[in-house]
């Protein structure tokens, strides 16, 4: 039987939606609210900075109400035991994850508790409103925007990431809809670079097919059973692989 030592983990708005952070795509998506022309693109930003600063403030604020479900402290647990190469690759801009332990992680879309200087590229941790115009903390611009990849921008680390999947034996895809890309396209890349592709979802995702084995329900059950399953095997791949 094929061993799987080296697993990249993509998570999604999904895993966090049992903690109570909307996702963006659902009956009552976050983008239902708000077309993400007018919130999400840089052009966004420099037509009403007030607009989005406003949405990510009130989702920042948001993270205060919010912890970490079951499925963010079986992945931190499977970080803390896993004796093989491990990376969580997340989409979401929440800190769940963190707060769950997690360590071998990165944050491919931003994060809403960093802000970013559009004038020198600093970053520096912000946890309350950031209206526009805030003065950056390394240069003094007051240049501060928050620290998200809006439509139109390059994901944060895709070096990394890239490099982590030519080297994974399983990739597992947890609370995606498989609708923006490059996120939506790692399953072929992994599945290109022989890897096993897993997906645990409510809803079979737009690359559902791409999967060797798709498994549909809610992340807080399906990611505790999985994560014993794999600590269990110790890295075996099951018989079909
Ligand atoms: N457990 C597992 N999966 C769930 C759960 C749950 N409890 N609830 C919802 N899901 C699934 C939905 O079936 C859907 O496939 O999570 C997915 C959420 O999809 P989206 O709302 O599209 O969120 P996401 O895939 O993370 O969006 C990707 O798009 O808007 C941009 O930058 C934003 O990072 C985001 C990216």
């Amino acid at each position: 039987m094929a061993s799987i030592r080296n697993i990249v983990i993509l998570t999604g708005a999904g895993i966090s939606a049992e903690s109570g952070v909307a996702t963006f795509r659902g009956p009552d998506g976050l983008w239902e609210g708000h077309r993400v022309e007018d919130v999400c693109t840089p052009e966004a930003l420099a037509a009403d900075p007030a607009l989005v600063h406003e949405f990510y403030d009130m989702r920042r604020a948001k993270l205060g109400t919010v912890k970490p479900n079951a499925a963010h402290h079986a992945l931190a647990r499977l970080d803390a035991e896993w004796p093989g190469e491990l990376l969580i690759v997340t989409q979401n801009v929440d800190d769940l994850h963190e707060r769950a332990g997690a360590k071998r992680m990165l944050h491919m879309h931003g994060e809403l508790l960093s802000a970013l200087c559009a004038g020198c590229g600093a970053r520096q941790r912000w946890t309350g409103a950031m209206p526009p115009g805030q003065a950056c903390g390394a240069c003094g611009m007051a240049a501060l925007r928050p620290d998200i990849v809006f439509f139109g921008e390059i994901p944060y680390r895709m070096d990394e990431i890239e490099a982590a999947l030519a080297q994974a034996d399983l990739f597992v895809s947890i609370g995606t809809s498989g609708a923006v890309y490059p996120a939506a396209g790692f399953v072929r890349l992994a599945h290109h670079y022989g890897a096993r592709t897993l997906e645990l979802n409510l809803d079979p995702s737009e690359g559902s097919s791409w999967f060797d084995e798709s498994r549909l329900g809610r992340a807080g059950e399906l990611v505790p059973i999985w994560v014993a399953e794999i600590l269990a095997d110790g890295g075996q791949a099951p018989p079909s692989a």
